[in-house]
């Protein structure tokens, strides 16, 4: 039950899930206990006790009852009680961090998550951990309110601006995992998803070293560099390059295409165009969109922006073009 997971709760992967599974299962028997005996006698009764012809009504002449009375006061009290000390000790371990947790800062924003390693590395929408170790995240948001939802870790945790909050995991095994904003933040809310990725205390270290590939994009062509760039620091989220517009508008043919700004100035998308919108975007907000594009300043290396520049051309027809 614990891996795969049943109809009620998604595979426990952290250490906190036992903890938080066996209440819910108590709290949950409890409820449908308590549900089928008081419907099932309430129904008992009704037919039991229904009016009719040619019988007396049937009227209870009792007044008081101590017995009963010590019954439905003493049974709840017990109940809640019980649930209120399991909660309240599962609630500590949730919030009292281990001192040996490995911390990453989480931050939130419309729409997506960057994760900054104690090492400086960062990464957008992919959190990876190293497995048996506890992970604290500190969390804040750029804008407005999220949720960091990770339901296999039963970790679920409201992200502000201007204020921290804290939450701690630790995966019981390797493997990717769901991430979800658990609060609705605006147009591109559903579409704020993430994985997270349980690895190996190696993998975790050459994790943190690398940047490899995706980071410098050493040996990669710009446009494979760009089109992994794209996807990896997630402007697909708002971006289509197949010509619909989306959150934002499409790439395709915007290169060296006419592009009329919410000031109404028309201008040509060149690459300098290009690179300011990944920059400041709200700075050049095309018209009919919201001026809702976060920076990318200090995300993105400059090879990565050279990457997504010539990605973006290469979306472009050239005999469309004047
Ligand atoms: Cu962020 Cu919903």
């Amino acid at each position: 039950m614990d891996t795969t997971g049943t109809f009620w709760l998604p595979e426990g992967a952290s250490t906190l899930s036992g903890n938080v599974d066996s209440l819910f299962y108590f709290i949950f028997w409890a409820s449908v206990f308590f549900f089928i005996l008081i419907v099932g006698l309430s129904l008992y009764f009704i037919i039991r006790y229904r009016r009719r012809a040619g019988r007396e009504e049937a009227t209870s002449h009792r007044g008081y009852n101590v017995k009963l009375e010590v019954i439905w006061t003493l049974v709840p009290i017990i109940l809640v009680f019980i649930v209120f000390v399991w909660g309240f000790k599962t609630y500590m371990k949730m919030q009292v961090v281990p001192r040996d947790a490995v911390e990453i800062k989480v931050t939130g924003r419309q729409w997506m998550w960057v994760f900054d390693y104690p090492n400086g590395r960062n990464s957008l929408n992919e959190l990876t951990v190293p497995v048996g170790q506890p992970i604290k995240l500190l969390l804040s948001s750029d804008d407005v309110i999220h949720s960091f939802y990770a339901p296999q870790f039963r970790v679920k945790q409201d992200v502000l601006p201007d204020r921290y909050t804290i939450a701690w995991f630790q995966a019981k095994r390797t493997g990717t995992f769901d991430l979800y904003c658990a609060e609705y933040c605006g147009n591109g809310h559903s579409q704020m998803r993430g994985t997270i990725k349980v690895v190996s205390e190696d993998d975790y270290a050459s994790f943190l070293e690398g940047g490899g590939a995706e980071e410098g994009g050493g040996g990669m062509s710009l446009v494979a560099l760009g089109k992994q760039t794209f996807t990896s620091r997630a402007c697909h989220t708002c971006h289509t390059v197949d010509g619909s517009a989306s959150v934002g508008p499409t790439l395709q043919n915007l290169y060296d295409h006419q592009v009329t700004l919410s000031n109404g100035q028309t201008i040509t998308a060149d690459e300098n165009y290009i690179r300011q919108s990944i920059l400041d975007p709200g700075s050049q907000v095309v018209q009919g969109f919201q001026p809702v594009m976060p920076t990318f300043q200090g995300l993105l290396s400059d090879r990565q922006i050279d990457g997504l520049i010539a990605y973006i051309k290469s979306l472009s027809n050239a005999q469309e073009a004047q």
